[in-house]
């Protein structure tokens, strides 16, 4: 039998910031070492878990001096979970490390003078802020290290909650999660209870068997909830049986909806949804828009912080009342609706064909007809020939995915040369690369991080971009 190698430690590491991810770095011997369970001021003993060419990765597992910044995280499943991984950082301390993130990236890629940046907005709430949650059951709870060390037997192993980060199957129980607020644990642990007490299977990831597979929460701010719970197959009694316990547990749910998914992949955009009781949608508000969201809408996933963000974009914008507006990268059209009453005009353009469909609904819904929307991808749709239909833009509202603006994008905007272009992003690194490909034409003239997303590396941030006139 091979001998097991025995580990490399690295010693006393002093933690000196956060990377890409929030990943906790620092350096042994003039190499870059990334960090689990660490943050910035540890000084640690690393257990190097992978060697790369340039860099290791390991896990703190001595602590010779903690971080002053360290605080005790308020979620017992912190640290398996993986969800709020800043969980252990005063807040303030985690606004300091993303205004940092987007002071770096602007500087070293983006090439940008950071005095136009303004400080971070920070969330009104820091806990229960999501209106929407995800979570998977199993038929294998994963075990924490002590459990597998006292050696115990665990007769019941059924779980109802998230993947361990980086295991496809290993799922850990969750009983209380601070991300959504009421009734979404009492609906989660209910429904986990009651499927044990009657024996229903829950799902085996590896085996492909089993009946219950995940179960989605929509909440939003108007008091309503959408539940969606996926099963394997259709067993009629069982599915009624559960069901109807919901409904009779939980008054408060409006709509009622479940999937049979019999695929291996957890995704099931791509199949019905049947409706099992109440209204086929729930509606939310942005401000002062309306919007209907059904069990495949894409939807902003806090809509208290969203409101803030688009607060923001509307006051760098500007308007007037006459501007003709682009909003790229649309989605369901909640940028482009939100400030459609402060124009002339807006078009949006987005690649996928339901979030259109949504975009057009909810521009009916709130008596926006000086809104058009257009599906396809933005390089394609964003031509001279489309300018000239449309007329040339005094605002363009850009929001694209991480990945950023396709060059051919980036250049249409040149030719464009539109007066402002508010650029809104999740990712500052593509965000200062594609300021630096306008700043011959544009100037960087404020920027406003937000965070949207406290305990999680995750920011926002928006540009206002003003044309260089000669
Ligand atoms: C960051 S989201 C912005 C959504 C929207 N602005 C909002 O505030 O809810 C980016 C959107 O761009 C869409 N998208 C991604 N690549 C695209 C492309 N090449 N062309 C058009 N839309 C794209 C995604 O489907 C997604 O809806």
């Amino acid at each position: 039998m091979g001998r097991r190698r025995k580990p490399r430690i690295l010693e006393n590491v002093t933690i000196t910031g956060l990377a890409d991810k929030g990943r906790a770095v620092g350096r042994y011997e003039e190499k870059v070492v990334f960090v689990e369970n660490a943050v910035p001021g540890d000084v640690v003993d690393v257990r190097v878990m992978k060697k790369k060419s340039g860099y290791d990765i390991g896990t703190a597992i001595k602590y010779h001096q903690e971080s002053p910044d360290r605080i005790e995280p308020f979620c017992k499943h912190f640290e398996d979970c993986g969800g709020c991984s800043w969980q252990n950082l005063a807040y303030p301390t985690q606004l300091l490390h993303k205004e940092n993130t987007v002071k770096n990236a602007m500087t070293r890629i983006g090439k940008i003078e950071v005095d136009t940046m303004l400080p971070i907005l920070p969330a009104g709430e820091t806990t229960y802020y999501r209106n929407k949650m995800e979570y998977t059951f199993s038929n294998k709870r994963w075990l924490s290290e002590k459990e597998i060390e006292s050696e115990a037997e665990f007769a019941n192993r059924k779980a109802l909650g998230f993947h361990k980060p980086g295991g496809f199957n290993k799922i850990i129980d969750i009983n209380h999660c601070f991300l959504q607020g009421d009734p979404s644990n009492a609906i989660r642990n209910g429904l986990r209870d009651f499927a044990i007490e009657h024996d229903y299977s829950f799902y085996d990831i590896r085996a492909q068997k089993g009946l219950l597979r995940n179960l989605l929460m929509r909440i939003t701010t108007t008091g309503e909830v959408m539940v969606i719970l996926s099963v394997h197959e259709n067993d009629e009694a069982a599915i009624k049986h559960m069901l109807d316990y919901l409904l009779e547990a939980f008054p408060s749910i409006t709509s009622l909806f479940y999937v049979i998914n019999g695929k291996r992949n957890d995704f099931i955009l791509d199949l019905d949804f049947h409706l099992y009781s109440g209204k086929e949608f729930i509606t939310e508000n942005l401000g002062d828009v309306t919007f209907k969201i059904g069990p495949k809408s894409f939807f902003q996933t806090n809509s208290r912080q969203a409101v803030a963000l688009y607060d923001k974009i509307v006051e760098f914008a500007d308007m007037q009342g006459e501007e003709n507006v682009y909003d790229l990268y649309t989605g369901i059209g909640s940028i482009a609706l939100y400030v459609a009453q402060k124009c002339r005009h807006v078009v949006g353009v987005e690649e996928i064909e339901a979030a259109i469909e949504d975009a057009k609904e909810n521009a009916e819904l709130n008596k926006m007809d000086n809104t058009t929307f257009y599906a396809g991808d933005v390089k394609d749709i964003l031509t001279d020939d489309f300018a000239e239909k449309h007329g040339k833009p005094d605002i363009v509202i850009t929001d694209p995915p991480r990945a950023g603006m396709h060059p051919k994008v980036v250049d249409i905007l040149l030719e464009l040369e539109s007066p402002k272009i508010v650029y809104v992003s999740c990712n500052p690194a593509t965000q200062a690369r594609d300021l630096n490909l306008m700043k011959e034409k544009y100037r960087v003239v404020k920027m406003q991080p937000v965070d949207m997303f406290p305990h999680t590396y995750h920011i926002e941030n928006i540009a206002l971009l003003e044309l260089i006139v000669e």
